[in-house]
Formats: C-alpha cells, sequence, structure tokens
C-alpha cells in the first residue's frame, strides 16, 4: 500500500487493526554489545548528552561482562562488554562488531507475551525468568528477530528499583547536560535481499503489528543504488520498525554495504526525538558527533514550495537549519526535521537519526534521495560502492 493510499485509508484506521495479543507500553531499553563498554559510555555522554544511570560489572559481583546503562529522559542505553574469553558475546562482536543485541520492550505481562509470540511462530531466546532484589521483581523473556538480533519483553510492574535486578547506580563525577533527546521515535532493521516480506510477516504474524507505510524501489532510489522499505507498527503506534532490503542498482546499496559489515541482517538506524532539533544538533556538532554532508543550496531553496503545496509553515528559521545541515520533509499531517549521523563506529553499520516531528508522521520520504546521495558520497570515500 502507497503513503497516498494510506493517508486516505486514515492511519488511525490501520493502527486499529493492530492486534492487541502483544500490547507494549514503549521501549524498555536498547543493549548494545561493544568492544569497550567504559569508553563507549563515555561517547555517549560527552557526544549525545547521555548520563551516568545503572552499571554491573566485577565491582558488582558479575564476573562474565560489564554493562554501563546511560539514559536520557526516556532513552535507555545499556553497553555490554564480555570480561572473558569464552564468552559468546565475543564472537557477537568479532562478527558484527559493535552493534544492537536487544531492543527491549516494556511490558505488562512478559509471560504472556513470549507465550502468544512463540505460539505464532517465534523462536525463543530466552523462557520466562524471575530475577529479584530488595526492590522487588522484574520477569523477563526473550525472542529473536532478524539475524542475532532479540526482543526483550521487560515487565517492571512489580519493581520499584533503578533499572534491573543485579545493577547498581552508577554515579559519576562526569555529568555533561542533557541535549534534548527525548525517546526512540523508530528503530530501523536492514534485512538481506527479498527477505523483507518475510520480516514483515513475522512482525504481522507474531507480533501483530500492522505495515503502515512501504517503499518500493522506485522510490528509493538515486542514480546508483536503490533499496526498498516497509514500516511496521504496533497498535498504539509507540514502536514503530521500518525494515529494509538492497535493491538492484548500477552500484551497492547502501543496505548491501551493512550487510558485508555487519555479516547478515541487523539494527540500522536508531532514531531519536528531540523537541529542539536545532539546539540538540548544535551541542551534538559541537562535541564533535558527525553528521552526513549538509544537503546543496538547491535543496533548502526548494523547502518553502515543499511546505506551502502541503499548507504548512515552517516555525524554525531556515538558515539555521541550513548552516547546521537539518533536513525537512513534508506530508499532508505536518512537517518534520532531521538529520543523520555517520556510522557510530568503524564499521559502516550502526548510526543515528535526530527527528523532530511537527505533525508528520512519515519517516521524510520527500528527503531519501538527498539521503541516499550523501551516503553514497561516504560509501565513495570507504570504496564500497
Ligand atoms: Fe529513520
Amino acid at each position: 500500500m502507497s503513503k497516498i493510499e494510506n493517508v486516505e485509508y486514515g492511519l488511525e484506521k490501520i493502527f486499529e487493526e493492530a492486534q492487541d495479543f502483544l500490547p507494549l507500553l514503549g521501549t524498555d531499553y536498547v543493549e548494545f554489545i561493544v568492544g569497550n563498554a567504559k569508553q563507549a559510555a563515555h561517547f555517549y555522554k560527552t557526544a549525545f548528552g547521555f548520563q551516568s544511570y545503572a552499571y554491573k560489572g566485577l565491582e558488582t559481583g558479575c564476573k562474565e561482562y560489564a554493562s554501563y546503562v546511560v539514559k536520557q529522559d526516556k532513552i535507555r542505553i545499556v553497553l555490554t562488554t564480555p570480561l572473558n574469553q569464552d564468552s559468546w558475546m565475543n564472537d557477537h562482536l568479532s562478527k558484527h562488531g559493535d552493534g544492537v543485541k536487544v531492543v527491549a520492550l516494556w511490558v505488562n505481562d512478559a509471560k504472556k507475551s513470549w507465550e502468544e509470540t512463540t505460539k505464532r511462530g517465534a523462536k525463543s531466546y530466552m523462557e520466562p525468568t524471575i530475577e529479584k532484589d530488595e526492590h522487588g521483581e522484574i520477569v523477563s523473556a526473550g525472542i529473536y528477530t532478524y539475524g542475532e538480533t532479540v526482543h526483550i519483553f521487560v515487565e517492571r510492574k512489580n519493581y520499584t528499583g533503578l533499572f534491573l535486578p543485579g545493577f547498581e547506580k552508577w554515579e559519576s563525577d562526569y555529568n555533561p547536560e542533557p541535549m534534548g533527546l527525548k525517546f526512540i521515535d523508530h528503530m530501523v532493521g536492514n534485512v538481506g535481499w527479498n527477505e523483507m516480506d518475510t520480516w514483515v510477516k513475522y512482525y504481522e504474524d507474531v507480533m501483530g503489528f500492522v505495515n503502515f507505510l512501504s517503499f518500493d524501489d522506485k522510490q528509493i532510489t538515486t542514480e546508483y543504488s536503490a533499496l526498498m522499505s516497509k514500516v511496521m507498527s504496533n497498535g498504539n503506534g509507540r514502536i514503530k520498525f521500518p525494515i529494509n532490503e538492497p535493491a538492484e542498482g548500477k552500484k551497492k546499496s547502501q543496505i548491501e554495504e551493512y550487510l558485508d559489515f555487519y555479516n547478515g541482517p541487523g539494527v540500522q538506524h536508531i532514531a531519536v526525538a528531540s523537541n529542539d532539533i536545532i539546539e540538540t544538533v548544535a551541542k551534538m556538532r559541537a562535541k564533535g558527533v558527525e553528521f552526513l554532508s549538509i544537503p546543496p543550496d538547491d535543496y533548502y531553496q526548494s523547502v518553502p514550495k515543499r511546505l506551502s503545496d502541503h499548507n504548512h509553515e515552517l516555525v524554525e528559521d531556515i538558515e539555521k537549519l541550513k548552516s547546521l545541515g537539518i533536513m525537512i520533509d513534508a506530508d499532508e499531517e505536518g512537517y518534520l526535521l532531521q538529520i543523520f549521523t555517520k556510522p557510530v563506529e568503524d564499521r559502516p553499520t550502526l548510526f543515528f537519526e535526530i527527528i523532530q516531528r511537527m505533525g508528520a508522521r512519515g519517516f521524510g520520504a520527500g528527503n531519501f534521495k538527498a539521503l541516499f546521495e550523501a551516503i553514497e558520497r561516504e560509501q565513495e570515500n570507504r570504496g564500497t560502492l
């Protein structure tokens, strides 16, 4: 179904079609397996404005791995590094490099979430497990999704502790100011050739999600490369997972480049919402975060018309947006502002998007061409186009 058809059909009606056997309250946390969690945590604090939150490691009695939890508003990122040679995490690291292992979902009933999804065909990652400490209990259970990525259902209604049993408060003398990041807007998965529809069906059948936007390789293409994407959402719209697959083009698709370096499917980008993207991006740039190159002048010249075509007026100063390289897209419901970082590790795999929604519920389709041309310039530099 195309974007236009969807708008006529009504997004609310589409969300109603999502099934309620898996009510999701939101994203609970995202866990990365990284080579050096201590240093990664410093990077996310310094460059993204996250705060020290919780810690688990040798000092708390965990001898297998060290985990640092950093937090900014509703976003919790867990950075985990194995401490021993025989940890399974070493294989994950050598295969994928630093990357997302767990997309944890906050639920009211983790056991039921696991039962409902596994009986519909999900492969179990972790059976329902109860962990207790003096603050109560957490029930969690997990299923596999694309590649080696997993969803863990986290039930915390009988828990008053900081994060999870086993974690202690992480107090640091280094506490940078937040940079205005609020919550995770969406998380995108890259899957292999011809696998997009398999994973779309997985999210429909196993998790009761609906496909509310689709983009084919004619919409997402440049002179050189192409991809296809379908956006999956749960019933309340809080969890949105676009799924990308590569498409044939004259040169190598950015999705194929990802698959080569990640050695299979995985999380491509995490989009985080800001209420003031100009301030957020200015602060991130000042701390050394690298973003994809600034779109050319003619891109910004076309912005007023793109907005007026949909009867919207830009609130922000376009010169400021231009100087920071923030992109603008409009649809029937409003507009959105967005910008993409370069990959945040040496392999060209995971990156971040900063997004501010001014009514629009899309994903910046009007920016795809400018964005992908910027990515191709990076691929050219890496010799992977
Ligand atoms: Fe995105």
